[in-house]
């Protein structure tokens, strides 16, 4: 059904635009902006006085679990999920089981996420067979199935003679390879960001080098290869300091940072809640302050969410054994609206085109924008909506959200995907 969305505040960063305008949708595609549309009968209306008006987003790194851990979550659950957070389109991490390692395994996640998904999902393929960090997969047959990068996410590819030859081949296929940039041999073992709170919980501690080494050695290989790289999950203010430079020397770097890291601190971790680990770790308040100069000075291209559902078997264990990841679709506009935005810390345009236009120059793909033509995905969001965070009410099958019992105002009210309702809030 065509439709109108009627007075809301319309922001879209692509074409520049912020102001009170009517946006009317055809045939599943945006045909016209302006002030003061005049309905037709066969279009419903949807008011949005009040409201905002944006492209709906893109999230550049969900875990989706499917196939192989349909207990965490899958495509159908992860999908609503998306769609209640404001997004219209996800891509998905490969450390599935099997792996998103061959073309068959990226056909089944694009057959059943257009099959019985909410909204669109772009595979990542891996980088390695088994994302085991030895042989590449055939990324020029995976590239063909549909794949918009590789990644061997939830592990670093610890040899740089392989992650060379990876970035070599991506470029054949102008696909970004987008990394997970960690040093185990610093890493391991740590259990939260090292410094003064890990000294204090007595928890082992992950510094801040062991994401910075990679980073750096990501950013060579890049220089040495000129490919595309995309940074995963930035934590530290010596990351964005190396992401800013490499932008500088005119590399093709890119870089995301979550709501998670954007929001919350290493010092929270001192009840040993399990839904505060993940990795990278909660950094200080010193780094999420350079994270936020990254977003504000254009050096982060994208607010991506690192959405890890996990069961609550996996979270409900001692600290040492429990699961890392935040599930984090559902709450990652709100969050950031709650703690960047509201403070004035970060202005509403910024965030929209971190979560739309900025992901989508990333992979390069259409979508983030409400150019007429374009299709109609578009996120409504309510600024003024205050909600106490409550994972039981979640669509997501993870229920492990360290912002549970929190109040936060600012939350998507309507996503529309190509044109359909695919979440509406009710209260
Ligand atoms: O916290 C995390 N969870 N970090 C990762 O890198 C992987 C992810 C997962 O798959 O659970």
């Amino acid at each position: 059904m065509n439709k109108l969305i009627k007075g809301g505040r319309v922001i879209d960063p692509k074409n520049g635009i912020d102001g009170v305008l009517d946006v009317r949708i055809k045939g599943g595609r945006i045909a016209e902006l302006g002030p003061g549309l005049a309905a037709d009968a066969k279009e419903e209306v949807i008011a949005a006085a009040g409201k905002v008006v944006c492209p709906g987003f893109i999230d550049l790194h969900v875990h989706l679990r499917d196939p192989g851990y349909e207990y965490k979550e899958d495509i159908i659950s992860g999908t609503r999920a998306a769609a209640a957070g404001g997004f219209t389109a996800v891509c998905c991490m490969p450390n599935t089981d099997p792996i998103i390692d061959t073309p068959a395994v990226a056909h089944y996640v694009l057959a059943k996420a257009a099959g019985q998904g909410v909204i669109p999902v772009l595979p990542f393929g891996s980088i390695t067979r088994g994302a085991a960090g030895k042989v590449l997969t055939e990324m020029g047959a995976m590239a063909a199935a549909g794949c918009a990068g590789f990644s061997d996410d939830g592990v670093p590819v610890e040899s740089a003679a392989v992650m060379r030859n990876a970035l070599e081949y991506a470029k054949m296929f102008d696909l970004p390879i987008v990394s997970h940039s960690e040093e185990r041999a610093l890493s391991k073992g740590g259990l939260m960001h090292e410094g003064y709170f890990s000294t204090i919980y007595g928890l082992k501690g992950i510094p801040a080098l062991a994401e910075e080494l990679a980073v750096h050695r990501d950013i060579e290989l890049a220089r040495l290869t000129g490919s595309r790289l995309h940074l995963c999950h930035l934590s530290t203010a010596g990351s964005v300091a190396l992401l800013r430079r490499a932008k500088a020397e005119g590399l093709k770097v890119t870089g995301e940072v979550t709501p998670h890291h954007l929001t919350l601190t290493d010092e929270l971790l001192a009840d040993f809640d399990t839904d505060y680990k993940v990795n990278p770790p909660l950094r200080s308040a010193a780094d999420v302050e350079a994270l936020i100069a990254g977003l504000n000075d254009g050096t982060v291209d994208a607010i991506a969410t690192d959405h890890a559902p996990h069961h609550f078997e996996s979270k409900d264990c001692e600290f040492e054994l429990a699961a890392f990841g935040i599930s984090g679709l559902e709450t990652a506009v709100a969050a950031v609206m709650e703690y960047l935005v509201r403070p004035g810390r970060l202005s509403l345009p910024r965030m929209v085109e971190l979560l739309s236009c900025g992901p989508a120059g990333v992979i390069k793909r259409e979508g983030g924008s409400l150019s007429v033509g374009a299709a109609a995905d578009i996120c409504i969001i309510d600024p003024e909506l205050s909600r106490i965070v409550d994972p039981a009410k979640f669509f997501s099958q993870g229920k492990n959200t360290p912002y549970k019992g929190r109040t936060l105002t600012g939350w998507p009210i309507m996503t529309i995907a190509g044109g359909r309702i695919v979440y509406e809030y009710s209260a």
